[in-house]
């Protein structure tokens, strides 16, 4: 098993912060810099079995829209979720990050790995419109701290600056 000596269970999300804006310099393309932050994210935290993207899309039947996966780490998932389905539809609709300390106990939840325990999910928000989510899990109950969701949407934010969506 690879182990990173750097991962840790309190990250220093500043320093964090500052490696998403290293590994995305120079470059503003969306799939590459998607893909850059999601393996970034998933070999530096602890106790990750997913972490990836959701962009929004128009949905193929009728209107709304729908997250479609985009570049990610961990086992294949759910390629499709309609806004408002399960915790990334509904942070998607609510445009805010939700932390489930237990997915068993969401209504809703999509189980895409049964490994999965926790999740956390942060919207992608430039000028007002909800541009998709980031998605991580944990095969631990209660992984996702105060602190982690704070560090992690400003790591999010650094994407977002960093990354050109049209
Ligand atoms: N569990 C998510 C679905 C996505 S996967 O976990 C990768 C949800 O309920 O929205």
């Amino acid at each position: 098993m690879h182990i990173n000596p750097e991962r840790s269970d309190r990250p220093d999300y500043a320093l964090l912060e500052r490696q998403v804006e290293s590994v995305l310099e120079g470059e503003r393309s969306l799939i590459a810099n998607a893909a850059q932050f999601s393996a970034l994210v998933y070999d530096t935290l602890a106790d990750l079995n997913w972490a990836g993207f959701y962009f929004t899309v128009a949905a193929r039947k009728g209107e709304g829209q729908d997250l479609l996966v985009g570049p990610f780490q961990g086992k294949p998932a759910c390629a499709r979720i309609a806004f408002g389905r399960g915790v990334c539809g509904t942070s998607a609709v609510e445009g805010k990050t939700i932390v489930v300390a237990d997915v068993h106990a969401f209504p809703g939840h999509i189980a895409c790995d049964s490994a999965s325990n926790s999740e956390i999910v942060i919207p992608l928000i430039k000028d007002g419109a909800v541009l998709g989510v980031f998605d991580i899990d944990s095969p631990v109950l209660n992984r996702f701290s105060e602190e982690d969701r704070a560090g992690l949407e400003r790591m999010v934010a650094a994407f977002l600056d960093g990354t050109d969506f049209s």
